[in-house]
């Protein structure tokens, strides 16, 4: 009989509860791994993007107390206590790509012109700092949206605009960070979409959501049907398809959480052109492109109605589509409901 039990891996893990998950970091180095000419220069600006995510998590949590330290007359080192989020995301993105050294330009949604970096690097990033910015002083879930570029023009030359202007289906990796009720990285270069959830008392991402799939069709609808009057008769058909199949509205405002919970429940987002946005309000660049490479990752679609969204070419920085987004099923009725409506009265 053994008197004195032995301490094995498996036993002292279920001690402390759950094994040791897989960080960002270890994810991040095991894929870099299986590409045998990677340079290792993408991996790093994954971890510049996480570093500056949990910066931004942590100015997040604590901005319900940003009016009461601004009342005492307190600011930090930058003087940003009294600057709105999006403004300080924007800051915290922006000084992580500078300080990594990966990207030769960004493209952001608060700045109107690009903001050229290292002309050595290889990269570019598209990126919206801080989505739903309007939910900010309601305590709703907000994000971060990201797309990375290779330059197609020669490292250690100024960017152009056939760097700048590229099509979605040309990224190299895409991404969002979900600060909600906790905070989540979700990403894809290209082989799938992974989650990780940030733990913050260790500072680190974890592994939660591997390979993510979305179902094939979906209970949930999402648009602002505050619009309705403004929306396309197809469009108007298509709100009533959702009623028919007794589909759920859910519509929180942020694309970021809106996208997150369709994917992983099944559903559609849609965010078509109305009277005031004739284009549809979504900036291809920083918001639909990243949205739409993952969602066809995970096997869902994304088509501004009539393409898909990833074959768009861009002529502008801030160039704006609809977007309708989510469930294969779901937007395979919507390109139907569309293309009716195209269709001469009487047909
Ligand atoms: P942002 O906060 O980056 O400007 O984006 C807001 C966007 C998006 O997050 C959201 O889905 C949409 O605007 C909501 O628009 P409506 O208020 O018109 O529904
Ligand atoms: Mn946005
Ligand atoms: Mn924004």
């Amino acid at each position: 009989m053994n008197v004195y039990p032995i301490k094995t891996e498996a036993n002292s893990s279920q001690q402390l509860g759950q094994p040791v998950g897989v960080t960002l970091d270890r994810f991040i180095k095991r894929k870099e791994g299986e590409f045998p000419y990677a340079s290792g220069e993408l991996s790093q600006l994954l971890r510049d993007i996480a570093l500056a995510a949990k910066i931004v998590h942590k100015e997040i949590s604590r901005s319900g107390l940003l009016g009461i330290e601004g009342a005492f007359g307190r600011e930090n080192v930058q003087g940003e206590s009294q600057q709105k989020l999006d403004v300080i995301a924007n800051i915290r993105f922006t000084r992580a790509f500078r300080n990594g050294g990966e990207v030769c330009a960004m493209i952001s949604e608060e700045d109107e012109l690009l903001i050229p970096m290292n002309q050595d690097a290889s990269y570019i990033v598209a990126i919206d700092p801080l989505d739903g910015s309007s939910n900010i002083d309601a305590n709703v879930s907000i994000g971060t949206i990201f797309s990375i570029y290779r330059r197609k023009s020669r490292r250690g030359t100024k960017v152009k605009n056939e760097d700048l202007l590229q099509a979605g289906s040309e990224q190299v990796a895409a991404g969002y960070v979900l600060y909600g009720s906790s905070t989540m990285l979700v990403y894809t270069t290209g082989c799938g979409v992974n989650g990780f959830t940030y733990e913050p008392s260790l500072g680190e991402f974890f592994l939660s959501h591997p390979d993510i799939k979305t179902p094939k069709d979906g209970k949930l609808y999402s648009i602002n049907e505050g619009n309705y009057h403004q929306f396309d008769r197809g469009i108007q058909e298509y709100i009533k398809f959702c009623y028919r199949r007794e589909m759920s509205s859910r519509y929180i405002g942020s694309l970021v959480a809106d996208f997150h919970r369709n994917l992983l429940k099944g559903g559609v987002y849609l965010y078509p052109p109305t009277r005031t946005n004739p284009d549809g309000k979504l900036r291809l660049i920083y918001e639909c492109n990243a949205l739409a490479f993952i969602v066809e990752q995970a096997g869902g679609q994304a088509t501004d109605g009539k393409r898909r969204i990833l074959d768009l070419q861009p002529n502008c920085l801030h160039e704006r589509t609809p977007l309708f987004i989510g469930s294969e099923l779901l937007v395979n009725a919507l390109k139907n409901c569309l293309i009716t409506d195209l269709r001469p009265t009487g047909s």
